[in-house]
């Protein structure tokens, strides 16, 4: 085993210095993700995290494709970017559409990757049939039973397959304890505790209920970078841990800027690790890393990459890796996941083209890609 981990680090070195000295020269590397001889992420983190992307049933199709060769070589955790949404598989209160989560779970087994299930409950991409009763508002107990009965189906049928849900996505509020949403204002502090977790509890119990070995996951973003965020999601989780809703751990999305303050996010980190202290199996996952070369309220038009910004990315990216390192050498962290397979197809391709992935749109490999990899030497 020990022999093993010797002759890959070797095999990876090499990889990745021959790719350096073509930087050094000033040329763009020209691996694709998917060459044979090209370094994989999930190798290379093997011994830390499983490493992973966000994609579409369509680059599974064709085990030919570049798409297809670069996710079995490149990723030991998937997660679905829109297909496995409510309004997706549940489009209809009494319709599920389950094929393209079936392709998808399936291509993970036979690849040894880990499949996320994203995500149960949102307040976007849902369908408004949750909310309605012919016509009015539903009330909390139909809203409640159907929250039930759409996740317990969906987990139970990937039960022991789907590893981690993220149960709820983007719950907590940007300014006060939790988002305003469709399911807040119609469920409420139904069981009349003091407290208006309800529907999250509902959602987080079923899925318990469903598949008890399951990670469940609360995801949110901006956790990274505003503290009171961070802290306004601890006092959820404790709260709802102290009632028994069984958590297994934190999602922070990590839609990053390019360039971090690392000592500052340290911290975010850190007030969310607290939950370990009195439960200490808590976990913390990386769920859709991004690095954004823009400021979020750039104009929509493209600016030029310059030597500079490309060389910010890197480091932002080195920045970040360096913590998950750090994190998962605490136990706390096992699996990042980027939301993107390449630059190309990247939601942050908003009115200009964006860089925010390792990977160019061409599935070629970044020099940030190479300086991910040195850093798991
Ligand atoms: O499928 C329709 C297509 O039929 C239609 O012609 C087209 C016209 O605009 O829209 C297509 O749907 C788009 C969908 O992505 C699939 O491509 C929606 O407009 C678009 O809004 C949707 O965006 C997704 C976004 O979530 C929705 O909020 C992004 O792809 C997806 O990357 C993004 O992912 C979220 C995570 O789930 C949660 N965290 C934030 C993250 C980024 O926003």
């Amino acid at each position: 085993m020990r022999i093993l981990r010797y002759v890959r680090a070797g095999l990876l070195a090499a990889a990745v210095s021959a790719a350096m000295l073509l930087n050094a020269c000033g040329e763009i590397p020209e691996q694709y993700a998917y060459d044979e001889e090209a370094p994989s992420l999930r190798e290379a983190y093997a011994d830390y995290f499983k490493v992973g992307a966000a994609i579409n049933s369509w680059n599974l199709e064709d085990p030919e494709s570049p798409e297809y060769k670069t996710i079995a070589k490149q990723f030991s955790v998937l997660t679905l970017e829109n297909e496995s949404k409510p309004e997706n598989l549940h489009p209809e209160e009494d319709r599920y559409y389950f094929d393209k989560f079936d392709l998808f779970v399936d291509f993970c087994e036979d690849h040894d990757i880990s499949p996320r299930g994203h995500t149960l409950l949102w307040h976007t991409q849902v369908p408004d049939w949750f909310f309605r009763d012919n016509g009015h508002d539903a009330s909390a107990e139909l809203v409640l039973s159907r929250i039930k009965e759409h996740v317990t189906t969906i987990v139970s049928r990937y039960k022991g397959r789907v590893k981690t849900w993220d149960v709820v996505n983007e719950v907590i509020g940007d300014d006060g304890p939790l988002r305003q949403s469709e399911w807040l204002r119609l469920v409420g502090d139904y069981d009349g505790d003091g407290d208006d977790y309800d529907y999250i509890e509902t959602a987080f119990i079923a899925a318990h209920e469903a598949d008890p070995d399951a990670r469940l996951i609360i995801n949110d973003y901006s956790l990274e970078t505003s503290s009171s965020k961070a802290i306004r999601m601890y006092n959820a989780v404790k709260k709802m841990l102290d009632d028994g809703v069984p958590i297994s751990g934190v999602g922070f999305q990590m839609h990053i800027g390019n360039g971090v303050d690392l000592d500052a996010m340290r911290e975010n980190y850190r007030i969310i690790s607290r939950l370990r202290d009195d439960y200490p199996e808590f976990v913390i996952e990386v769920t859709e890393l991004d690095v954004n070369c823009y400021p979020w309220n750039a104009p929509p038009a493209d600016v030029e990459v310059t030597k500079e910004l490309l060389e910010q990315f890197s480091k932002t990216y080195t920045d970040v890796f360096t913590l998950f390192k750090e994190l998962s050498e605490d136990g706390l962290l096992d699996s990042v996941v980027m939301w993107g397979l390449h630059d190309g197809v990247s939601w942050l391709n908003n009115g200009h083209s964006n860089y925010p992935m390792l990977i160019t749109k061409e599935l070629k490999l970044k020099p940030a890609f190479y300086d991910v990899i040195k850093l798991a030497e």
